[in-house]
């Protein structure tokens, strides 16, 4: 596919060249003056019917610097307010010869069906999913996967635990299409009540671990010290009629709390914490976990423009070096 809707529409070579681009364009992003050419001429525009700060924003300055005209539209502020379907607002927008369209959207595959319009239709514009409801975030799992790879080298053979609400995550959907494919082995932990049903016999099949205890799982004792524990935001938004576990119960089973932090401090003197953002402090994640050395939240964010500037390169730039 010539869109990026999903981790599985990149072949192992591209992932592989997608997340080494991303440290030639850091390198860019560490330079004084950030503009590179590579994107002059091109237009991308953010099409964003979820409220973002990370992705929408790293898109727009990734655009940027490679020289692109990037636009927003949010869903509030454009016409779909006065009843104008998704079918008509992505094909209004490509019409004016837009050359990518970088789209978050509340309902999962809608990325996916606007590409399919796209293509059923020959508009020639890209689509890049930037969220799709619980489905898919791939350039979440990029950069998380590169920002992994700084930090611990290759990923071949490192334990990575994915801990929280599963079932509303689309951050892990990606995640579990990048990491073992990177060489990780992956330990998904979940209260049941957040973990998605069928996911045992989908943990078979793809041969990641399942566990619902984060103590057992941070003292080794579920395939051995994590390397990294890549904590999940709980999406209240997506939750209707409430949830259970409590906000408290949820945060004593299965936040990273003070405790925690020190237990795994002590089993793993290098591992690292990841979250993707938006952080509920003291429900998922604890301050001082936040907060700490081993963190590499805000490493998140920064790598969000090099990889999302790697991505618009290989979508929208011919062959050749990307900075
Ligand atoms: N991680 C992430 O997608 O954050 P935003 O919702 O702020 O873009």
């Amino acid at each position: 596919t010539r869109h990026l809707l999903s981790v599985a529409d990149l072949d192992d070579a591209t992932l592989r060249s997608v997340l080494d681009t991303a440290g030639e364009m850091h390198e860019v992003q560490r330079r004084e003056v950030k503009k590179i050419p590579t994107l002059r001429g091109r237009t991308v525009i953010n099409l964003f019917f979820e409220d973002s700060t990370r992705t929408r924003s790293s898109f727009e300055i990734a655009g940027k610097w490679m020289s692109a005209d990037t636009i927003n539209i949010t869903g509030k502020g454009s016409s779909t307010s006065k009843g104008e379907s998704l079918r008509d607002t992505a094909r209004t927008i490509a019409a004016m010869s837009v050359d990518a369209i970088v789209m978050r959207h509340q309902a999962s595959g809608a990325a996916h069906q606007v590409a399919r319009w796209f293509d059923e239709t020959g508009t020639p514009t890209v689509v890049v999913n930037a969220g799709d409801g619980t489905h898919e975030h791939p350039t979440q799992a990029l950069l998380d996967a590169w920002t992994l790879e700084q930090r611990l080298g290759s990923l071949q053979g490192r334990h990575v635990a994915i801990v929280g609400d599963v079932t509303h995550s689309r951050v892990f959907r990606s995640n579990l299409l990048s990491l073992p494919r990177l060489g990780a082995r992956v330990t998904v932990v979940a209260p049941p009540t957040l973990m998605p049903s069928g996911a045992t016999s989908w943990a078979e099949a793809d041969g990641f671990t399942l566990s619902h205890d984060l103590d057992a799982v941070i003292a080794g004792e579920v395939g051995g010290t994590p390397d990294a524990l890549m904590m999940l935001r709980v999406q209240r938004e997506r939750m209707s009629g409430g949830y259970f576990p409590t906000p408290r119960e949820y945060t004593v089973g299965y936040g990273l709390t003070r405790d925690r932090l020190a237990a795994y401090t002590a089993a793993a003197p290098d591992g690292v914490i990841c979250h993707p953002g938006p952080m509920n402090r003291g429900l998922e994640i604890a301050a001082d976990a936040a907060d700490a050395a081993s963190s590499l939240v805000l490493d998140q964010v920064s790598a969000g423009v090099a990889v999302r500037m790697s991505v618009l390169y290989h979508l929208l730039a011919g062959e050749g070096s990307a900075a």
